[in-house]
């Protein structure tokens, strides 16, 4: 029998993604969305990938009730990934409590769905911003979490505690936080992939929109950091790889393999980029000309960071596979096949 796995924000850039491979894995997918960052249109997309469209309820998880009628409708769900979340962290330091309201209050009710409803299994989308400035690198799970430096970063920290004082207190219950790297890139369909609300934040989507020519050139935010060309060094991981380590970590969960009740994986690739050779990777991928300006330093960034995959790969049995190139290549046809539309 199918076993039923909850997918809140699952028509967002990265929900979507882990929906096709979990509907591919033969999981029946029940999506949440109350659409506020995405569009039900990628339901289209998910469906035309894998031939299923998943069930689909729009509404918003700070509402409890509605959660409850989902579990009643949803009888057989067996693992919440939970991706739903804002996520702009400029945006955070303006509308902090949006951030700390949305995001905990929804983290809140599905943890208590989970109590309610017996559910007893959750993957949490972390990110890498809880370890701030690491101390040594490549950065493990042992890394110390550090202080936030945004709204939206501390809604993560605060979240993974919530999350381990419940299960701490409900051995019935597990959980496992994955803590994201800079997921980049698209499905190689070019059917679903990410969609930047107005002028992009992260360096992928402003690349490829400088080279349809929405931006007229790329602004390199800094070239004097402590790297080895002066730009800011980061580690991309490829958003179906990333997709994948989803995969298996709803197995672990199912398969009864954690350490403990509660776990920590961090998601990347392992190796650093600096945001010129993205610049030239993306060249040599699209045979498209990057134009880019060397602009000051943006506020709150770091030289380098990047991330020690060991325990993930080891431990997961996952590893990040898919190549740079062909990375940048599918966000390059996403952002040609996105303007066709409009
Ligand atoms: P996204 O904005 O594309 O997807 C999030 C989805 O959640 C959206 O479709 C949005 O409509 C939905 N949503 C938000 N609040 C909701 C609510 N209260 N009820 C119902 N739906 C709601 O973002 P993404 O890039 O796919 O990120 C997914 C998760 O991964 C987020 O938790 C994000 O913080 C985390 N993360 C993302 C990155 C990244 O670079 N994209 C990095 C680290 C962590
Ligand atoms: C940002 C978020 C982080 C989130 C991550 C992935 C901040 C402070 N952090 O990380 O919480 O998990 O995205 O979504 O926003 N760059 C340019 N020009 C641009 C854009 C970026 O030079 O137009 C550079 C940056 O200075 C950085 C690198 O590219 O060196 C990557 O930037 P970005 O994609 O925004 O990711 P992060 O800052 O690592």
């Amino acid at each position: 029998m199918k076993k039923f796995v909850l997918v809140t924000g699952g028509t967002g850039y990265i929900g979507s993604h882990t929906a096709v491979e979990l509907i591919e894995e033969g999981f029946e997918v029940v999506i949440v969305d109350n659409l506020v960052n995405s569009s039900i249109e990628v339901l289209d997309g998910i469906e035309q990938i894998t031939g299923i469209r998943p069930h689909f309820e729009k509404f918003d998880l700070c509402d409890s009730i509605k959660i409850d009628e989902l579990c009643k409708k949803y009888p057989r769900l067996e693992v919440i990934v939970h991706f739903a979340a804002l996520k702009a962290v400029g945006e955070s330091v303006e509308i902090p409590l949006d951030y700390y309201y949305n995001n905990l209050v929804s983290s809140i009710n599905l943890l208590r769905a989970m109590i309610d409803y017996n559910i007893p299994n959750m993957v949490f989308s972390s990110s890498a911003a809880v370890y701030g400035l690491p101390d040594k690198l490549p950065v493990t799970e042992d890394s110390p979490v550090k202080k936030a430096n945004s709204p939206y970063g501390n809604t993560k920290q605060i979240i993974e505690e919530i999350i381990l004082d419940t299960i701490n207190v409900n051995s019935n219950l597990e959980a496992i936080s994955l803590r994201y790297f800079n997921p980049i890139g698209a499905h190689k369909s070019a059917l679903i992939g990410e969609l930047p609300l107005g002028v992009p934040l992260n360096l992928v989507p402003y690349v490829t929109q400088t080279a349809i020519g929405i931006r007229d050139h790329l602004r390199v935010f800094g070239n004097d950091y402590n790297t080895p060309d002066g730009t800011g060094v980061r580690d991309y991981i490829n958003v179906v790889d990333l997709s994948r380590a989803h995969v298996s970590a709803i197995k672990r969960l199912l398969d009864k393999k954690c350490k403990s009740n509660y776990e920590v994986f961090n998601l990347g690739t392992g190796k650093g980029l600096s945001v010129m050779e993205i610049v030239k990777s993306f060249e040599k991928a699209t045979g498209q000309k990057i134009k880019y300006k060397i602009y000051p330093r943006r506020p709150g960034d770091i030289d380098i960071v990047y991330a020690d995959t060991s325990y993930s790969n080891r431990e997961l049995g996952w590893k990040a596979e898919i190549s740079l190139e062909e990375t940048l290549l599918s966000a390059w046809n996403w952002e040609k096949n996105i303007r066709k539309k409009s």
